[in-house]
């Protein structure tokens, strides 16, 4: 493999399916400030940041609140998903994630977290794979959110590989277009009509092999 020398992975959605608990806090929160929030929008906060995952929201409500009070929304969220996540186990860790990065690692490609996500480590920690990563650029590393590649870019800078030898793996659409605007090449995990901008569109991890990634343009 000559020219894969890196693969970044995003997590919500990829490594794991952490939507579900997002959604819960979210509605929760909605649901508090007298409305409903439903799945469908729901779709519209992947791979957004937390603060604008919340404006999301709120445009949905059709609420306005201040900045102050809107730090104190995004606090409460994040205190009901963390609650969750804290209860999460390796039994969660989506099918063939784990294989797929640790046959990365064993084909001698280095492996990155690139994730939006400020709990990340809490996340990786409860999988119990923290180590099958060489790098770990999370939200709390990056001031510029995707669809700017400053997340990948990092990743590939800490892994000291260029750009153009390394592989994303997205279920975002913002993701996808980070990584394609990084100078990256794309695998969207998904619906292939929605991450149209991906080299290749796959339904996870569990359905790509490195001899796949060999022919990518
Ligand atoms: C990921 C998820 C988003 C989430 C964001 C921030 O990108 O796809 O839904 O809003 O991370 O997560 P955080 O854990 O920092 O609130
Ligand atoms: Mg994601």
């Amino acid at each position: 493999m000559n020219n894969i020398k890196a693969c970044i992975f995003d997590l919500d959605g990829v490594i794991v399916d952490t939507a579900v608990y997002h959604y819960k806090a979210w509605k929760r929160l909605a649901a508090g400030l007298g409305f409903d929030f439903s799945e469908h929008d729901n779709e519209r906060l992947k791979g957004v940041s937390r603060m604008r995952s919340l404006e999301i929201v709120l445009e949905c409500g059709g609420v306005t609140k201040t900045d102050a009070e809107k730090e104190q929304l995004a606090a409460q969220k994040n205190t009901w998903y963390t609650e969750m996540i804290n209860q999460m186990t390796p039994a969660e860790i989506l099918p063939g994630a784990q294989e797929f990065v640790q046959s990365c690692r064993d084909a001698g490609i280095k492996t990155a977290l690139g994730s939006a996500s400020k709990n990340s480590m809490t996340i990786l920690n409860k999988l119990n794979i923290v180590n099958l990563f060489d790098a770990i650029i999370d939200g709390n590393k990056v001031s510029k959110a995707k669809p700017d590649p400053e997340v990948f870019l990092k990743g590939a800078e800490e892994l000291s590989i260029e750009p153009q030898f390394c592989v994303v793996f997205e279920d975002a659409i913002a993701g996808v277009e980070a990584a394609k605007a990084g100078g990256m090449k794309a695998v969207g995990i998904g619906d292939a009509n929605i991450l149209h901008e991906a080299d290749m569109v796959v339904s996870g991890l569990d359905k790509v092999t490195l001899e796949q990634l060999e022919i990518l343009p």
